[in-house]
């Protein structure tokens, strides 16, 4: 049976699966259910500095978006770090990294942007025997009012100097947070790694209003009958996350620099691709509350039978291995040529395929007397738009033409690789030598 064993930052753990920096990590009490139900690591809810700890809400924190079905695909939320306090935390932390040394255990933080406040904290959580810090520069509501989270993850100069001043006064690991809230992604993470941490992680949660209330006329979730935005997460938040990752494993100034993925993981599926688009290890949060802790050994079973049907013996043959495969648009290969062909004997003839075909795309399937949907080659232009609204999953498939065959749409002959960048209608293109 594969190895799941992640080695990340030197800090071992069972399996790739850590519990993100939110509600499941606040406790004691959870932190040791959720390591008894398997999970490999955790994060523990971000830590703020000493003192009266944060308030918050006392109205409903969450919005929600759901599918047709009521399954939960975004979550959002307006709650803010731990309020509890620091020293309760610090104690909890210390028994229970005594009694798991075989799970990781990160603490967040989130305190003000000075060199003081930092110093401050930092010697009393390497106190606790924790394995490294995860610096919250990600909160995008609340506490970015106050000058911290996303306020400082938005800028560069502020993530150098904060990992800085971490890399000076803690010894172990300094992972960054960062925020989705930001125009390129690679310019957060190239900042972190001029500070020298020693990884990032991402991502933190969206900003957004999930829904207004119609009778009320304001945002929701609804405090009083005024809302605010809030950070959205969960499994719609995944592209975006799974991108960004890939933006920063292929980026020349930070390839290499270990990533832990968050965003949207719900199943093994999405812990593999995020670990091929190079992410050394994987975070939870939603699906952890939408489903329980249990959740986590589903995860591990089914990466664990995936590895072993793929031949990988480890996590680390697989991670990072699809990221040569991430490119920009200018070098795909425009002789690749395909076309849509619908297999009769699963089609249901609900003729959706042909609305969306017909309606917004390039009227490339016909629809007979007795709803018989078929594609017209000579026009179907393999956009892949009917793949995605079939109702039927592989009912209709993208049959690639083989080359030297002639694409009846266009009359070329299908060639070699040829992209963009050499291409006669492109006025920039490369001049052949
Ligand atoms: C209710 C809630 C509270 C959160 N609190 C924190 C926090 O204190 N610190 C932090 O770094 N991230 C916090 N997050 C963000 C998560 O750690 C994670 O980055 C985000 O939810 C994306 O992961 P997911 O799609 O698996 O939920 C919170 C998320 C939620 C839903
Ligand atoms: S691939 Fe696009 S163009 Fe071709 S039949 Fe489907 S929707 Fe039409
Ligand atoms: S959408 Fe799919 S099932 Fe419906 S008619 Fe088209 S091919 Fe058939």
């Amino acid at each position: 049976m594969a190895d799941l064993t992640t080695d990340f930052l030197g800090i071992t753990s069972p399996n790739p699966f850590w519990l993100a920096s939110a509600p499941p990590t606040d406790k004691e009490y959870n932190v040791r259910r959720a390591f008894e139900a398997g999970w490999g690591g955790v994060v523990w809810k971000t830590l703020g500095s000493e003192g009266p700890p944060v308030v918050n809400v006392n109205g409903p924190r969450y919005g929600a978006v759901w599918g047709a079905d009521r399954r939960l695909l975004g979550l959002n939320n307006i709650e803010l770090i731990t309020d509890r306090d620091l020293f309760t935390n610090l104690e909890e932390i210390t028994r229970v990294k005594k009694d798991y040394p075989d799970r990781a255990l990160i603490v967040s933080l989130m305190v003000p942007c000075d060199e003081a406040s930092w110093k401050a904290i930092l010697p009393l959580v390497e106190e606790t025997g924790a394995d490294g810090i995860e610096l919250n520069f990600g909160c995008p509501h609340g506490m970015a009012e106050r000058g911290m989270g996303s306020a400082v993850g938005q800028v560069p100069e502020y993530i150098t100097m904060v990992t800085e001043w971490c890399k000076t006064y803690y010894s172990k690991p300094v992972i960054v947070k960062l925020t989705p809230n930001i125009t390129d992604i690679r310019h957060p993470a190239r900042a972190a790694h001029a500070g020298k941490c020693d990884a990032v992680s991402l991502i933190n949660t969206i900003n957004s209003i999930t829904s207004v209330n119609l009778d009320m006329l304001c945002p929701e979730p609804m405090i009083d009958g005024k809302g605010t935005h809030g950070g959205y997460c969960g499994p719609a938040v995944k592209p975006i996350a799974l991108n960004m990752v890939a933006e920063i494993a292929r980026d020349p100034d930070t390839r290499g620099l270990p990533i832990s993925a968050i965003g949207g993981v719900t199943t093994w599926r999405d812990a593999a691709e995020f670990m091929v688009m190079g992410a050394g290890n994987v975070q939870v949060c939603t699906a952890a509350m939408t489903y329980g802790f249990k959740v986590v050994q589903e995860m591990i079973s089914g990466l664990s039978q995936w590895m072993d049907e793929k031949g990988y013996a480890a996590t680390s043959d697989f991670i990072g291995k699809g990221v040569p495969n991430v490119t920009d648009w200018q070098y795909l290969n425009l002789n690749y040529v395909t076309k849509a062909r619908i297999n009769q004997d699963d089609c249901i003839k609900c003729g959706r395929c042909f609305a969306a075909c017909e309606d917004t795309s390039h009227q490339a399937i016909a629809m007979s007397d007795d709803r018989t949907f078929t594609v017209i080659e000579e026009e179907c232009v393999a956009c892949n738009l009917c793949v995605n609204v079939c109702p039927v999953e592989g009912c209709i498939d993208m049959v690639e033409l083989d080359k030297g065959a002639v694409d009846p749409r266009t009359g070329e002959t299908v060639g070699d690789y040829a992209n963009w960048t050499t291409h006669p209608n492109n006025p920039s293109k490369v001049a052949a030598e």
